[in-house]
Order: C-alpha cells, then structure tokens, then sequence
C-alpha cells in the first residue's frame, strides 16, 4: 500500500484527473442514453437519480481540470458519444441488459476509484475524500442495478466482460491522451 506517503506525484494526479474527467463524461451520456429508451419505464426515475449523480461527479472534475490546470483527454466528445452509445444500445435489448451494463460499468469505476484513493497521498486528503465518495456512489448504482435484475440478462456473462474490457481499454487510453 502506498497510501501512506505524503506527497501525491503530479504526473499521477494529472492522470487522475483527466481520466476521471473522462470517465464521469462517458457514465453520465450513458445514463442519458439509456433514458432515451427507458425514460418512462418503471426504473426510469432511479435511471435519472443515477444520472443526476454522473452530472455532479462530471462537475465536479470539470472544476478540477480547471482549477487544478490538467489538460483534458484529446478524446473527450469521443467518450461522450461512446458512453452514450453503449446506454442506448443496452437499453435498447432490454431494461435487464441495460442493468447488465450498469453492473458492468460501475463494478470497474468503483475499483479504479478505491486504486486512486489508496495512491494518493495525505497531501491530497480533499481529493481523496471526494473519490471515497464517488466510489461509495458508483458502487450504490451497481446495487440498484443487480436489484433490477440486471444478472438475469441475456448473455449476462458475455455482456458484462465484454462492457469491462472496453471500460478498462478506455481508462488505459484516457489516462495518457
Ligand atoms: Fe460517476
Ligand atoms: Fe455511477
């Protein structure tokens, strides 16, 4: 564990940032796709809570690329876009795949995020605080998303490694451009 050092390397905190920033741009265009489809289903106002939340995490990143002076991902649009494809695809096989799909995600943002908040150092406790807090969000929406059966899915399993590949490909790909 090296969450005990004092000093967090700016070069991790600005990977940190940009890919969070990335992140939290790609989960909020997921919800909203997944919204195109499933607005007015039963789960659709938990659907809108969960992507109320995105926004404020997105905010929140956005204001800490600004204050803190990271460059944004080059593919910033193309995480949006991406994001918000994945919703309204898995929306559009079902509410189960779409849940499928936010089981996925979320399993993989809530990993990254404790992996951030335990390489961060005391220097960086405001920080780290605030991506506890995502995490702790991030993995609630997993928890809604298996209450709405999204482990009934079709194809589940394939379903969800397939989601995770691709999530972990694009952290590794927004980390450094
Ligand atoms: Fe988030
Ligand atoms: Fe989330």
């Amino acid at each position: 564990m090296t969450g005990d050092k004092d000093t967090t390397k700016r070069s991790d905190l600005e990977k940190y940032i940009r890919v969070d920033h990335a992140g939290e741009r790609a989960a909020q265009q997921i919800y909203r796709g997944q919204l195109v489809v499933l607005g007015k289903h039963e789960m659709g106002d938990e659907i809108r809570h969960m992507m109320e939340q995105e926004v404020e995490h997105l905010e929140t990143f956005d204001t800490l690329i600004n204050d803190r002076k990271v460059r944004p991902s080059f593919l910033d649009p193309v995480w949006g876009a991406a994001g918000f494809a994945l919703g309204l695809v898995t929306a559009a096989m079902g509410p189960k795949a779409a849940m499928a799909c936010t089981i996925a995600v979320e399993e993989v943002i809530g990993e990254h995020y404790q992996k951030q908040a335990e390489n961060l150092g005391s220097d960086e406790a405001s920080l780290k605080k605030t991506i506890e807090r995502f995490r702790d969000e991030e993995l609630e929406h997993r928890d809604i998303a298996v209450d709405y059966k999204g482990r009934e899915a079709r194809h589940y399993k394939m379903l969800h490694d397939v989601i995770q590949k691709g999530c972990r490909t694009a952290i590794k790909i927004a980390e450094k451009i």
